[in-house]
């Protein structure tokens, strides 16, 4: 309680001596979720600076962005660079006001820069004060063992969106305590059903629930046995809440979080009631801001409702998106594990393993490299004091991708035990493990001795009204579709994608370039830095031993033309490598290549480029040239492997015309075509080494007079069904698998044309 009192001094302090008056300094300060909002509100530039003034403004809006976007990569974005231009002139008169002038000019406004400290100092507050606060060490995925059981906590809970009622307080579920009480009792609060997971916005039929910003509130009753109390201890695991949480147990605060799209755990042994029923109560808050993980601004509408804007092209769905899992472990655990195949051949591969213990007892620990068939392969002998060591497999079945190999993604299972000083087992974890290992040079990515080509996609977590929510049909569906189409490859873009999701692409071989939710950033601060690097080391924490993950995608087109960028992502790559060497890393670059800051860090140059759509809208006949010499130009400079990351067109399926025309199907086809002949006069040339499609399926975006009902740039409509388009990838994919690997050709690749002869797109 000193420490918390404390603490409230301070803050009052600090707002006293910035003179905010509208920051409440009450008894809880469990606010740091709700104060983004109020910070923002009070982050109101003084002088409403012309080029930040409209709501599209900042980010160099339309017409802006067009004016000059050309050299800068997407005509969309091309204005970013702020108050110069003027960007977003178009909607910056009488168009809704920011709050909250951008980072960029704060250097000059003492004043706005230490408001800027107070929600940052909260959050900081509530790492430390907590009793239990989110655990530190390893991460890794709940599964059930003779030592560990696993309860979901996924089902229908009670939900409130406060800020729904505009006129009300956004704070007001932490003046009135609502943890302490069911969200159902709480009088004057409408608790509405609210299904867990998914996203809150689409489910209901009200818009202020899909448009809120700021607080919303969960919670559930839910059943902890008797016998749990003697399993030692019991954690509580979130896999991703978006964007910021806090949690409490029995009205007491267990843990906050903050950045989307990543698990989260703590240790909630002394909260719970065995026996008995318990309560979860969960504060979720959506608000983007400068410094948050993407960015995001709060503007406040002329209605005084707040709105938030953002850079990236989806919608900013929110909510609880992947399971809870309550778990047990025994007082003495095992934490962590990390795998690294250190060799990887035909005749022998090598597996260096690292165990972490927590707990107080005296352990040895033993593992076993069991096969598919779950046939002991080796062990290693028992340890006391270094839980580390090398397993050396024979002719092992080494971890290929899809299409490369007959059976493609072979899993052993390392199973880690420990032992007490009897010879017992205390406790167990089963790990898959995967035998490949990575290699590149300044022309090409090699997986176990091997040159890859990736052919894929950019995808997104997306579907009708589950919003980013888990979706177990829907993640079967994609895989299917993936393995349809012959993709042996996809980015998780923009965002890390469900562990679900992951495991199945260790299980079936398909590659993942894994990407952290780093998306359009254009505002390099410390405070942004920092929290981009936290994003690394729980995304790389999280998939560090997943074979499928073959690359690090640390931003996905961020403003690298700043002079700052240049610095800032030299610290986030040296970051990455202290984490992991054995990946390469991207950024997956907009922005031309005369104009980049940060491409000598990374090992493999990734471009985003719309020719023929967002720049040369209707001139397929440019496409050729412009791809050739973009991909050529890069690497030309920097001398490294080249991907195109993104290329495509919306298009609305069953629209036709021919000859094609834009947001056609037949105008997608043929722009896809365009491409495949740039591609293949890339591959030529040797350092071009993949190609990806924007975008696998149709997604959600904010509501834009330049999206019907979303982005359309999917060769599968929302609702998985293919456009003409996924017919015309799918021929080329599994060209260029049969090329590469000498595969089958699925029988019903082509119909029937003439003479029982299958007529191939490589012969026409
Ligand atoms: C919003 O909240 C205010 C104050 O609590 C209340 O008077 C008003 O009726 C509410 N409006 C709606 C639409 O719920
Ligand atoms: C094993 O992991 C621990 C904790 O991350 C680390 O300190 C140690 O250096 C690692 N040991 C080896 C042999 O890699
Ligand atoms: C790139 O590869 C070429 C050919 O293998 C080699 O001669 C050259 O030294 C490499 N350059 C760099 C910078 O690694
Ligand atoms: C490709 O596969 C076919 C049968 O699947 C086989 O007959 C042929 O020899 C293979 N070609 C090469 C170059 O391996």
């Amino acid at each position: 309680m000193k420490s918390q009192q404390f603490f409230v001094v301070f803050l009052f302090l600090i707002i006293i001596s910035v003179k905010v008056s509208r920051i409440q300094c009450t008894e809880d300060h469990n606010k740091a979720l709700g104060q983004n909002v109020e910070i923002a509100r009070n982050k109101r530039s003084p002088v409403a600076d012309p080029g930040f003034g409209g709501g599209r403004g900042g980010f160099g809006g339309f017409g802006g962005g067009r004016g000059f976007g050309g050299g800068f990569g997407r005509g969309r974005f091309g204005g970013g660079f702020g108050p110069g231009f003027g960007g977003g002139f178009g909607r910056g008169f009488g168009g809704p006001r920011f709050i909250g002038a951008p980072l960029v000019i704060l250097p000059y406004r003492p004043t706005m820069q230490l408001l800027y400290v107070v929600p940052l100092v909260g959050l900081m507050f509530l790492k430390t004060c907590c009793k239990a606060s989110i655990h530190k060490g390893g991460i890794l995925y709940p599964r059930e063992s003779e030592s560990r059981q696993v309860t979901v906590l996924d089902g229908i809970w009670n939900f409130v969106a406060p800020s729904v009622n505009f006129s009300g307080n956004p704070l007001i579920g932490f003046e009135q305590h609502w943890y302490k009480r069911d969200l159902k009792d709480i009088p004057d609060v409408k608790a509405i059903k609210m299904p867990v997971p998914s996203s809150y916005n689409d489910i209901t039929v009200d818009w202020r629930v899909r448009d809120h910003v700021g607080l919303v509130w969960y919670d559930r009753i839910f059943f902890v046995p008797k016998f749990w109390s003697d399993s030692g201890r019991v954690w509580l695991r979130f896999e991703s809440v978006n964007y910021a949480a806090q949690v409490w147990i029995n009205g007491q605060l267990v843990m906050s979080h903050e950045i989307g799209h990543l698990p989260f755990v703590c240790e909630t042994t002394a909260y719970l009631k065995y026996g008995k029923e318990n309560r979860i109560t969960v504060a979720v808050d959506n608000t983007l801001l400068p410094d948050t993980i993407p960015q995001g601004r709060i503007v406040e509408l002329e209605s005084g409702r707040l709105q938030q804007t953002i850079t990236f092209d989806f919608f900013n769905y929110a909510g609880i998106h992947r399971p809870i899992k309550l778990y047990t472990t025994p007082k003495t655990y095992i934490d962590d594990i990390t795998v690294v195949t250190l060799e990887a051949s035909n005749q022998r591969a090598l597996l260096k393993y690292n165990i972490t213990i927590q707990g107080e007892h005296d352990v040895k620990c033993r593992v076993t490299l069991l096969d598919k068939a779950k046939t002991l392969i080796t062990k290693s002998e028992e340890k006391s004091a270094e839980f580390s060591g090398v397993l050396t497999v024979e002719s092992p079945n080494l971890w290929w991708p899809y299409l490369m190999h007959p059976d493609p993604g072979y899993l052993y299972s390392l199973e880690v035990e420990l032992l007490d000083t009897y010879g017992e087992i205390i406790d167990k974890y089963v790990q898959p493990v995967g035998l490949r290992i990575l290699s590149w040079t300044n022309k090409s990515l090699l997986i176990n001795g091997k040159t890859l080509y990736l052919h894929g996609f950019g995808k997104h977590e997306d579907s009708d009204i589950r919003g980013k929510g888990l979706d177990l049909p829907l993640i079967i569906r994609d895989f299917d579709l993936i393995k349809w189409v012959g993709a042996n490859t996809f980015r998780t873009s923009h965002y890390p994608y469900s562990e679900e999701i992951m495991d199945l692409a260790d299980e079936l071989g398909i590659m993942i370039i894994d990407e952290c939710p780093a998306v359009n950033i254009e505002i390099f601060s410390q405070s942004l830095l920092s929290k981009h690097k936290i994003s690394l080391s729980d995304l790389i924490k999280r998939d560090k031993n997943r074979p499928a993950v073959i690359m690090w995608s640390v931003a996905n087109e961020p403003r690298t033309q700043f002079p700052a960028a240049k610095d800032y992502f030299r610290q986030v790559i040296q970051h990455v490598k202290s984490l992991d060497i054995t990946r390469p890393t991207t950024i997956v670059e907009a922005q031309s290549v005369n104009v980049v800051q940060s491409s000598e860090y990374v090992d493999i140059i990734s471009f985003n480029r719309y020719n023929a759509w967002y720049s040369n809208e209707g001139n397929l006949d440019v496409v050729l040239q412009k791809v050739i010499n973009e991909a050529t130009a890069w690497n030309n400079k920097f001398n490294k492997p080249v991907m195109m990351q993104e290329y495509g067109g919306d298009t609305l399926e069953g629209l036709h015309f021919l000859p094609d025309f834009i947001w056609s199907e037949e105008y997608q086809v043929n722009l896809l075509g365009k491409h495949f002949e740039a591609f293949d006069h890339l591959r030529n040339q040797g350092f071009f080494i993949g190609e990806f499609i924007w975008n696998f399926a149709d997604f959600k975006t904010k509501q834009d007079y330049t999206r019907v009902g979303g982005n359309k740039k999917g060769i599968f409509t929302r609702n998985r069904q293919p456009k003409s388009s996924a017919h015309h990838l799918r021929r080329r994919y599994w060209a260029l698998a049969r090329e590469f690997y000498n595969v089958s050709i699925p029988s019903d690749l082509h119909s029937y044309v003439i003479e029982n002869k299958k007529i191939f797109h490589w012969e026409l």
